[in-house]
């Protein structure tokens, strides 16, 4: 029996327990995964007392995943770009931390909605901790370019900058973006949380697939994608889902299917 949890703050909405629960059914791996509520500035001192307990495990949401890079002993690729850790491993003494949130939004792309990033004019709303997350393998998927656009427009220049070695990069304030069609927009502010839309120029929208990495409901920007004629608008659920399903593979070594799970989850959560 595996030990695993989720830590965040709040972690009450999380949909993890129930998406490992379903991995595990459906590969016969047999686990036990809980929500963990750890105090805003007891994060190593929680995750010590559940890996002193014999977990296997965890992952890491809000707020935490810079503590858990932190915490972990040995970093992936991923997690090294990203400056973030979701996922940790337990091995022996050591705790290997993975970040898995790029790597689900690309399969998630990819194989479940059919688009092939290759050659790809890709343009990235936002330049936090989300953006930095997904970089890398967004990059890895060779685009004709990926440009930044950040309310912030020094963060998203450092963030080009950062990752330039990796790809063709650019950086620049939400102001600049212009009318010109890109072929896909990602929203990775954390503006939606608030019920809010960067004020964007709507043209860039026109033919574009449009996708937030926010899920659970209709966002300000998938209502702005849809009003302003996108291709296609989506939501994170997919991400979700798929980011789950690495780290239970990172885990566990198997790799669960994940197009029954998406469906389930999303008739859940509507
Ligand atoms: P996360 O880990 O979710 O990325 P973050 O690191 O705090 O969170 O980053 C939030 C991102 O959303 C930033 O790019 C932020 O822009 P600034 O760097 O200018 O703060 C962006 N953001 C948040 N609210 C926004 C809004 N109302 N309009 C535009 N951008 C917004």
């Amino acid at each position: 029996m595996y030990k695993f949890a989720v830590f965040g703050n709040p972690i009450e909405h999380s949909l993890s327990p129930k998406i490992h629960a379903l991995f595990a059914q459906q590969t016969g791996v047999e686990i036990e995964y809980s929500k963990i509520l750890a105090p805003i500035d007891k994060f190593p001192q929680t995750a010590q007392n559940f890996i002193d307990s014999g977990a296997d495990g965890f992952n890491v949401t809000v707020p935490f995943k810079i503590n858990a890079f932190e915490l972990a002993t040995q970093h992936s690729i991923n997690a090294e770009t990203a400056g973030a850790v979701n996922t940790i491993k337990v091995d022996g003494n050591e705790l290997i931390g993975e970040n898995t949130d790029g790597m689900g939004l690309v399969t998630d792309l990819t194989q479940n909605l059919g688009i092939d990033l290759g050659n790809k004019v890709v343009l990235i709303l936002g330049a936090g901790g989300a953006t930095r997350g997904i970089l890398l393998p967004l990059l890895q998927q060779q685009p004709k370019r990926i440009m930044i656009a950040n309310r912030t427009a020094s963060k998203a220049i450092q963030l080009a900058k950062d990752f330039a070695k990796f790809g063709k990069t650019c950086g620049f304030g939400l102001e600049k973006i212009k009318n010109n069609p890109v072929d896909i927009i990602i929203n990775a502010t954390s503006a939606s949380l608030d019920g809010q839309m960067p004020n964007i120029a709507t043209g860039v929208a026109n033919n574009a697939i449009c996708y937030d990495l926010m899920y659970g409901q209709q966002t300000p920007f998938m209502d702005w994608a849809s009003a302003n004629q996108a291709l296609k608008v989506f939501d994170g659920l997919g991400m979700l889902v798929e980011q789950a399903a690495a780290a239970f593979k990172f885990w566990t070594g198997k790799q669960p299917e994940t197009q029954t799970v998406i469906k389930t989850i999303r008739a859940l959560n509507d």
